[in-house]
């Protein structure tokens, strides 16, 4: 069943709720499940059913969720609630905006963030086939508390009752209302027309609209939904934290019949965004977020995070955290990497333990192996630079770039002062502290000479030992002092090596 053939005039999304147990000065909807905002996921579903309006009722922090509606989904239309009056004053408030439409309107919440797409067309196409009038989403709950529960009389629905207005015989009832339903845009306007708050809450329930169509001799159905986990809401961190876990099962459960091998599923995190091609392994510890992409062949982790990475055939990447990067075929990263983003690694390159990178295309073959800051670089292919190498790039006003050719050496514990070019095949002696441009081929040795002292221990131990056996003397002011050595530097040459 095709998107086209469950199209729906409208739906309708409640989420003008407190949340006041999420504890939170973020709106309860905004919270993220496996890398998506609950809202994101409610209007998922919603698109689902290719409505002509989709309209978002938002109350509680409306501002907020305003603002991330505007940012992912503008062409959807909002409903203000000033008050939360009850889940029928609420559709209230969208019908104001649904003006004189017909046809089938759907209502879900934006708090219940496993109610898949295929869930609402099924829904809607058990409401086209058997023509009612309603038909309510149920769902059929060991502990069903908190829930309204459906009556019934033989196997006609006659009404919902909530849990506060109910008798111990209702109560007793497992079959609850997943508060998902299809509506004849008609018998809502009439249903809502008539709701009184005449319950323990003196609220609007929406669920009084099937008493209501009920006794107006209105066929009312009821579509049961077995996967109990689609019809939950979140309304505590507990409750987010476990739908995350069994979310992300779902997910490294598909993952794993795609072809990628999982070492340890419990502790691998796979967000809903993240794409990944067979043969790929993840070690334990694994979390892909993002919009992250893995090419075949692919062995990330353990104890691994990337954020809108993008990771090449082939490539390592070990004990690392990486954003906004991308790491070519057959590279290697980590282990204890740090890539920031704007970081691109050429296939077969290398970054490597204790390096940090921000800002660096480091080329093809390139290695930056050990214990480097990397920052605002450009470094040509088969380029190594040597360990304990700082791309200071930083002058404690602006940032600037360092570009280094291909097949250049920087040699260990060197500084490079940006803004600064090396040039192809070039040679940076260890220890230097470059502040102009190498050209090419050229060796740059920016750092004190090495001088040898030949004899100058010998020397200096025995004026200790001297010292030792002869009486303090009044401390005079010794020109020549013991630290300085008193024989003369003996010639010491470049080595050609530098
Ligand atoms: C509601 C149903 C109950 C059902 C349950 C399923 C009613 C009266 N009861 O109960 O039968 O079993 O959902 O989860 O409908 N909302 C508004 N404005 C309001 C009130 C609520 O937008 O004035 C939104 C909330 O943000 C939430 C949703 O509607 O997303 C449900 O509201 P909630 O108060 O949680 O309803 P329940 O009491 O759980
Ligand atoms: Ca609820």
């Amino acid at each position: 069943m095709g998107e086209r053939d469950s199209s729906v005039a409208a739906v309708i999304v409640l989420a003008a709720g407190s949340g006041t147990r999420m504890k939170s000065c973020t709106s309860k909807l905004l919270h993220p499940l496996c890398g998506k905002p609950l809202l994101s996921w409610a209007l998922g579903a919603a698109e689902g059913v290719a409505p002509q309006n989709l309209v978002v009722v938002i109350g509680h922090l409306r501002e907020q969720v305003e603002a991330h509606l505007n940012e992912i989904a503008p062409h959807v239309l909002t409903a203000v609630q000033e008050t939360q009056d009850g889940t029928g004053h609420a559709v209230r408030c969208a019908m104001e905006v649904l003006e004189g439409i017909t046809g089938d309107i759907v209502v879900t919440y934006g708090d219940v963030p496993m109610l898949t797409a295929d869930t609402l067309r099924r829904l809607v196409n058990t409401h086209r086939q058997r023509s009612n009038a309603m038909t309510i989403m149920t769902s059929i709950l060991d502990n069903p508390t908190g829930y309204g529960r459906i009556l019934r009389a033989g196997d006609e629905i006659t009404g919902v009752v909530e849990e506060r207005d109910a008798d111990d015989a209702q109560k007793a009832i497992k079959e609850t209302n997943a508060g998902i339903y299809v509506f004849d845009a008609d018998l809502l306007r009439e249903g809502l027309a008539h709701l009184s708050p005449d319950n323990d809450q003196h609220q609007l329930y929406l669920t009084d609209v099937v008493g209501y169509a009920c006794s107006h001799g209105h066929r009312v159905g009821a579509y049961l939904e077995k996967d109990h986990w689609q019809t939950e809401g979140i309304n505590d961190r507990t409750q987010l934290a476990a739908m995350s876990k069994e979310v992300n099962h779902r997910i490294v459960h598909g993952w794993m019949l795609e072809g990628v091998t999982v070492i340890d599923p419990a502790t691998t995190w796979i967000e809903a965004g993240v794409s990944i091609e067979p043969d790929v392994v993840l070690w334990p510890g694994t979390i892909l977020a993002g919009a992250t992409s893995i090419a075949a062949g692919a062995v990330i982790g353990p104890d691994t995070r990337l954020t809108d990475v993008e990771v090449g055939r082939g490539a390592h990447v070990v004990r690392s955290e990486a954003t906004l990067a991308v790491i070519g075929d057959e590279a290697n990263v980590g282990p204890y990497s740090y890539l920031r983003p704007g970081t691109t690694l050429g296939e077969s390159g290398k970054i490597g333990a204790y390096v940090e990178t921000k800002n660096a295309q480091i080329g093809p073959t390139a290695k930056v192996p050990h214990l480097t800051y990397c920052g605002d670089a450009v470094i040509g292919a088969g380029t190594n630079v040597g360990a304990g190498t700082i791309f200071a790039n930083y002058d404690s006003k602006a940032k600037h770039v360092t570009t280094v050719g291909s097949n250049a050496f920087i040699g260990s514990h060197s500084v490079l002062v940006a803004p600064l070019t090396i040039g192809d095949d070039s040679f940076v002696a260890a220890g230097s502290a470059l502040t102009g441009d190498v050209g090419e081929g050229e060796l740059a040795v920016a750092r004190g000479r090495q001088r040898n002292i030949p004899g100058w221990v010998q020397a200096f131990r025995q004026r200790a030992r001297n010292k030792k056996s002869s009486p303090p003397q009044p401390t005079v002011n010794n020109p020549s002092d013991e630290q300085t050595p008193s024989a003369a530097p003996s010639s010491t040459t470049a080595s050609p090596k530098e």
